[in-house]
C-alpha cells in the first residue's frame, strides 16, 4: 500500500520547463518542474531526486539547512510519486556533472514541493536495462510505457508518422479516411466480425486493409490518396504481426510501377533521417524469380550473400541432387572452421526441410575438383567462409518444385547466418538494406482449399504479356506487384491494379469464384469498374514494422502502446471477455457453447 500522506492540489501552478529542458544557460532562473520520482538518494543532510517526464530527467536537490518542513516532505517521496518542485537552477560542480543525460550539467534546488500523487511500489524496476517478463509488462502497461526505452519508441513512432504526413503532403497526396465497418470479404486472413443490432443476423467486418475503398477513390478521381490507417486481421500472431496494426496506405491514378517507387523512396529516406539514419535511394531491385533463385525467399536479407544454383557445374550422374532439381551453394562469410557438432546441426536443420546437405567441401573437392573450383568462383567464396552444398533427395514437392528446394536452402542460409551472427556481426541492425522485389506470381496453390489463390490480392493486375496465362497456365502468370523489403522483413506490398471489369472477372474465375459469388462479394467493385475506372496502383507499408526496425527492436509489440499477447489477449483489461446476456439478446446472438473462462 502507498503511504497515507496528505496530497497537494495543482491549483493554478504551471510548469515552466519540462524535465529535459534545463541547461547551463538557465542558471539562476527560477523554474517549476513536474514529473515522476525516478530515483531518490538520501544522503542524510541532502536528498537527491531524479525527476522524470517523457522529455528527460532532471536532478532536484533538497538541502537540509533551512526549511525543515520541506525536507520532511522530501523524505516521504518514493519511486513514481508525482510531484511539482519550484526553485532556482544551479550549475553542478565539475565533479558532479552527469555526462549521461542532457540536463546533467545543472540541478534545481527545491524551495517548494507539491505532492500531487503517491504510487504503489512499481511492479518492476523502472530502469532501462532491467529485464522484466513480458506478461508482467503488458499487465501493467501504463507503468511499462513510462520506462525510458518505451517512451523513446513511442515518441519515435509519432515523429515517423509526422514525417510520413509531411512528405506525402509535400508530394501532393490527400489524406482521406475510409470506413472501419465494412462488408466481409475474407481473402487471405480471417475477418473480425461486428454484429449489427438493428439488422440481427447481419455482420460488418473490420477492414483487413482499405484496399477496395482506395481503389474506389481512384474511380472517383481522388488521385494520390493516403491514409495512416488501422487494419484488422484475425491471423496467428507473431513478433511482426498483431490483430490490429497500422498501414501507411496510398494509391495513385495512372502510375507505372516506377512512379510508386519514386514516391516511396524519398518517403523512406525522410523517415530514416527522422530516426537518425542515413539512407539513400534508389533502392536495388530484383524479380521474385531472382529472389527465389538467389535467396530462396521473397524477402531477401541483403546483409548476407546470395546462394547460387550450381548443378550445371557437376558431371551428369554426380548424384548430389535429384535429377531436374537444383543443387545450391550456400556460403556465409568469415565463419572460419566449424566444429563437427555445428556442422551436424546445419545438416540436421537442412535435413528436416528435405535437403541433402554436404558440409565437407574438402571431400567434395577431392571427388569433383574442377566443379568445386568453379563453385567457389561463382559464389565468390573465400578461404575463411562457410561453404555448404544442398540438394534434394526425395520426391519433388509443390507446383513449382524448384522453388520448394530454394525455399529450404533459403531457410538454411538464414539459420547459418543468424547462428554465426553473434560471432561475426553479419547482421548489423544499423545496416538498412532496402530492396524492391518485383514480378511476383499472380497465384499460389492452396493445398487446403485445393485451388489457386491470389498471391497478393485478387485486385492485382497480371502483367500485360501474361494475361492469357490466367486461364491456360496460372502457375506461370506473373503479377504487376512489388514488395519493399528491409533486412529480411516485408515492410510493404503493393501493385498496379486491375481497372477493367473483364480482366477482374477473369481473375475471380481463376481463383475459383463463380460469377454469382464474385457478384455477391465484390459486385460493387465490379460495377464501379464500369464507370470510368482509371488505371491505378498503390502500396501499403506496415508502420509498426518500420518503426520496429528503426528502433532496433525485434518485435512490433515494443513500438505499439497497447499490444495483444501472442494469444491475442490484452492482459491489462482482460479483453476479449464474455458479452452479457442482454448484449447478446439485443444482437440476436445465441451462443452454442458457453464462453471459455
Ligand atoms: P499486405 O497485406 O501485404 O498488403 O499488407 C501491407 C503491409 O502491412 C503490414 N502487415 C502487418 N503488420 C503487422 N501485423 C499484421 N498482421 C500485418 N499484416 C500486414 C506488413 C505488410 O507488408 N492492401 C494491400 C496493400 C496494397 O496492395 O496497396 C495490403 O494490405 O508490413
Amino acid at each position: 500500500m502507498a503511504q497515507q500522506v496528505p496530497l497537494d492540489f495543482l491549483g493554478d501552478l504551471r510548469r515552466t520547463h519540462t524535465c529535459g529542458d534545463l541547461r547551463p544557460a538557465h542558471e539562476g532562473q527560477r523554474v517549476v518542474l513536474m514529473g515522476w520520482v525516478y530515483r531518490r538518494r538520501d544522503l542524510g543532510g541532502v536528498i537527491f531526486i531524479h525527476l522524470r517526464d517523457r522529455n528527460g530527467v532532471t536532478q532536484i536537490v533538497f538541502r537540509a539547512e533551512g526549511d525543515a518542513a520541506l525536507h520532511a516532505k522530501a523524505e516521504m517521496l518514493r519511486s513514481e510519486y508525482v510531484i511539482a518542485v519550484e526553485g532556482p537552477v544551479e550549475a553542478r560542480s565539475a565533479e558532479t556533472v552527469n555526462a549521461n543525460i542532457p540536463t546533467g550539467e545543472v540541478e534545481v534546488v527545491a524551495e517548494k514541493v507539491w505532492l500531487l500523487n503517491t504510487s504503489e511500489t512499481p511492479p518492476f524496476p523502472m530502469e532501462e536495462h532491467v529485464d522484466v517478463g513480458e506478461d508482467m509488462r503488458l499487465k501493467y502497461r501504463y507503468v511499462d510505457l513510462r520506462r525510458p526505452h518505451m517512451q523513446r519508441n513511442i515518441m519515435l513512432r509519432s515523429r515517423v508518422s509526422l514525417s510520413v504526413r509531411e512528405e506525402l503532403y509535400r508530394q501532393g497526396f490527400l489524406e482521406i479516411e475510409t470506413p472501419f465497418m465494412c462488408k466481409s470479404t475474407p481473402e487471405g486472413a480471417r475477418d473480425f466480425l461486428v454484429p449489427s443490432r438493428t439488422q440481427p443476423g447481419n455482420f460488418y467486418a473490420l477492414p483487413q486493409s482499405p484496399q477496395i475503398f482506395k481503389q474506389l477513390l481512384m474511380v472517383s478521381g481522388y488521385d494520390k490518396y493516403f491514409q495512416i490507417v488501422r487494419c484488422f486481421r484475425d491471423e496467428d500472431l507473431r513478433a511482426d504481426r498483431q490483430y490490429e496494426f497500422t498501414q501507411i496506405d496510398l494509391e495513385m491514378s495512372f502510375p507505372q510501377e516506377e512512379q510508386i517507387f519514386e514516391t516511396i523512396e524519398p518517403l523512406l529516406e525522410r523517415v530514416c533521417e527522422t530516426a537518425g539514419h542515413n539512407v539513400k535511394g534508389p533502392f536495388p531491385r530484383m524479380t521474385y524469380a531472382e529472389a527465389m533463385q538467389g535467396y530462396g525467399i521473397d524477402k531477401p536479407d541483403l546483409r548476407l550473400p546470395r546462394f547460387w544454383p550450381v548443378e550445371d557445374l557437376f558431371p551428369p550422374g554426380a548424384g548430389l541432387t535429384r535429377q531436374g532439381l537444383p543443387l545450391v551453394a550456400i556460403h556465409i562469410p568469415k565463419t572460419g572452421q566449424l566444429s563437427r557438432k555445428e556442422r551436424d546441426e546445419l545438416k540436421l536443420y537442412g535435413g528436416e526441410r528435405g535437403l541433402a546437405v554436404y558440409d565437407d567441401p574438402k571431400r567434395l573437392e577431392r571427388d569433383f575438383p574442377e566443379a568445386m573450383a568453379q563453385v567457389r568462383q561463382r559464389a565468390g567464396v573465400a578461404e575463411e567462409d562457410l561453404l555448404l552444398l544442398a540438394g534434394w533427395r526425395g520426391e519433388p514437392k509443390g507446383h513449382r518444385p524448384e522453388e520448394t528446394v530454394f525455399q529450404a536452402c533459403g531457410q538454411l542460409r538464414l539459420f547459418a547466418g543468424q547462428k554465426y551472427n553473434d560471432r561475426h556481426k553479419l547482421l548489423d541492425p544499423e545496416d538498412f538494406r532496402f530492396l524492391w522485389v518485383l514480378d511476383f506470381p499472380m497465384f499460389e496453390w492452396d493445398e487446403e482449399e485445393n485451388r489457386w489463390m491470389a498471391a497478393h490480392h485478387p485486385f492485382t493486375s497480371p502483367k500485360d504479356e501474361d494475361i492469357d496465362k490466367l486461364e491456360g497456365d496460372p502457375a506461370r502468370c506473373r503479377a504487376r506487384s512489388y514488395d519493399i523489403v528491409l533486412n529480411g522483413v516485408e515492410l510493404g506490398s503493393g501493385s498496379i491494379r486491375i481497372h477493367r471489369q473483364d480482366v477482374q472477372s477473369r481473375v475471380f474465375t481463376a481463383i475459383g469464384l463463380s460469377r454469382e459469388e464474385a457478384q455477391q462479394k465484390f459486385g460493387y467493385l465490379l460495377d464501379a469498374l464500369t464507370y470510368g475506372a482509371p488505371p491505378h496502383g498503390g502500396i501499403a507499408l506496415g508502420l509498426d514494422r518500420l518503426v520496429m526496425i528503426l528502433a532496433g527492436e525485434s518485435s512490433i509489440r515494443e513500438v505499439i502502446p497497447f499490444p495483444k499477447t501472442a494469444k491475442g489477449t490484452d492482459l491489462m483489461s482482460d479483453a476479449p471477455s464474455a458479452a452479457n446476456e442482454r448484449q447478446l439478446r439485443e444482437l440476436g446472438i445465441q451462443l452454442r457453447r458457453p464462453p471459455q473462462a
